[in-house]
């Protein structure tokens, strides 16, 4: 535990689960207040409310915002529940969904959908936060997920790969554009995570496949969501305060010794 984040508050989008769960838990053990903004409180694998738990644990504010990233109300919703704890100084685009697919049976349907949250919710969730940056004067810091899908192509999720892919190349655009104000943007790219996402949606870790990507992972481990949350942590924190515009990958070193063998 540090006091990286004293001065700060998140707004984390998808922060009821997985990722998004653990990223708001390590924002407010920092120090950060957190705004968990989701469709739902309860994490899809169990457990106390992210908000909830960050108050009994880390005596920190935190509060829930029902919010859809698709829709830019309920965004600027998550902004207005950051202004009553001083206004958002670190925003995290998280929220996502995924969808394994064969390109030649995608509809405009499919692709509207994924579209809608992985790449307009950053987007539109960056200019909110970034607005309210600039109104409150505050510097800060925005980490949007992409994926290691945007380095190397994956056949059976093209439309998810198209997404994560937009959401780099907005994240360098961003940094240039938002650098003058104080603002640092970075992207992050995991592999594998263990989470409902890969559990359930995408039913990839049963114990057979779970083993294979250990065996093709050079650190032989799955990611777990701490992975992730700790390099948020350090992209949000005083210590990545000359990073900018940054595509980190967290993947135990997968795509840079196997091109994208996992
Ligand atoms: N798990 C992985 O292997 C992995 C790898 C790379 C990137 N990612 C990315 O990490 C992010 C989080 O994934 P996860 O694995 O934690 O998934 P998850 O399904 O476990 O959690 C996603 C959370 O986002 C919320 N959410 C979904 N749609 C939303 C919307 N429209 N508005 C607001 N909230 C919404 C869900 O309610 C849920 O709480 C996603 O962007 C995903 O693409 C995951």
């Amino acid at each position: 535990m540090t006091d990286w984040l004293a001065n700060d508050v998140a707004v984390v989008t998808g922060g009821a689960s997985g990722n998004g769960r653990a990223i708001s838990l390590t924002m407010a053990e920092h120090g950060a207040d957190v705004v968990v903004a989701d469709l739902q409180p309860d994490p899809r694998e169990g457990g106390t409310p992210t908000h909830e738990k960050i108050q009994q644990e880390f005596n920190q504010r935190a509060e829930y915002v029902e919010c859809n990233v698709a829709r830019i109300d309920d965004l600027q919703d998550a902004m207005s529940a950051a202004e009553e704890f001083g206004g958002v100084s670190i925003m995290i685009n998280n929220a996502g969904i995924t969808q394994s697919d064969e390109f030649l049976e995608t509809t405009e349907e499919d692709f509207d959908r994924i579209m809608d949250i992985n790449v307009k919710g950053v987007f539109f969730g960056a200019q909110a936060a970034a607005q309210s940056m600039i109104d409150n004067g505050r510097s800060g810091s925005i980490v949007n997920m992409s994926s290691v899908t945007s380095f190397i192509g994956r056949g059976d999720g093209v439309r998810y790969t198209t997404s994560k892919g937009a959401v780099e190349a907005m994240t360098r655009a961003l940094a240039d554009r938002l650098g003058q104000e104080g603002i640092r943007v970075n992207s992050i790219h995991p592999s594998m995570i263990k989470t409902s996402m890969t559990d359930e949606d995408l039913d990839l870790l049963d114990n057979e496949s779970e083993e294979e990507h250990r065996q093709k992972t050079p650190l032989r481990r799955i990611g777990q969501p701490q992975d992730v949350a700790d390099t948020v942590l350090y992209l949000a924190s005083p210590l990545a305060s000359f990073i900018n515009g940054e595509a980190l990958t967290v993947d135990g070193g997968v795509t840079t010794t196997m091109g994208g063998g996992y």
